[in-house]
């Protein structure tokens, strides 16, 4: 699946993004090597530490499905109706994907009209992983 594709689906997901907080609404579409895509959205809680990011939503859907082994994502996120600005992933999202993901990890930052692809290794170096 193209990236471009890929980011439509975290745009068209995002819509459900449950933001009443912060207003910032995130969307993410997760393909794993299975083929199969997994979307995520932001859900934040009253008592706010509780939120859970579009990315740990996402990664936490497909693992629990089974999925083991991941081939990009692609993350959509600002206070706009359209996701105008680049929505980096936080760093404990960061830390979830490097439990499942090598550095080669394609991570899509953006949206569908215009976008930029990064790795996980580019965004999170020198990763803690017990050996
Ligand atoms: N958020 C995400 O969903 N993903 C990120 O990578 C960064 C932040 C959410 C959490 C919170 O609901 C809102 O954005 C503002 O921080």
């Amino acid at each position: 699946m193209d990236a471009k594709t890929l980011m439509e689906i975290a745009e068209k997901a995002r819509k459900t993004a449950y933001a009443p907080y912060s207003k910032f609404k995130v969307g993410c579409a997760l393909l794993a090597k299975s083929g199969k895509v997994y979307t995520g959205i932001n859900i934040e809680n009253a008592s706010y530490s509780p939120t859970n990011c579009a990315e740990r939503t996402a990664f936490f859907k497909a693992v629990s499905e089974g999925e083991r082994e991941f081939e990009s994502i692609a993350i959509c996120g600002g206070m706009g109706e359209k996701a105008d600005e680049i929505c980096a992933p936080c760093g404990v999202c960061r830390q979830v994907m490097s439990e499942f993901c090598k550095g080669d990890f394609i991570v899509i930052l953006g949206n569908s009209e215009k976008y930029e692809t990064h790795t996980l290794s580019e965004l999170l170096p020198l990763s803690f992983k017990l050996s």
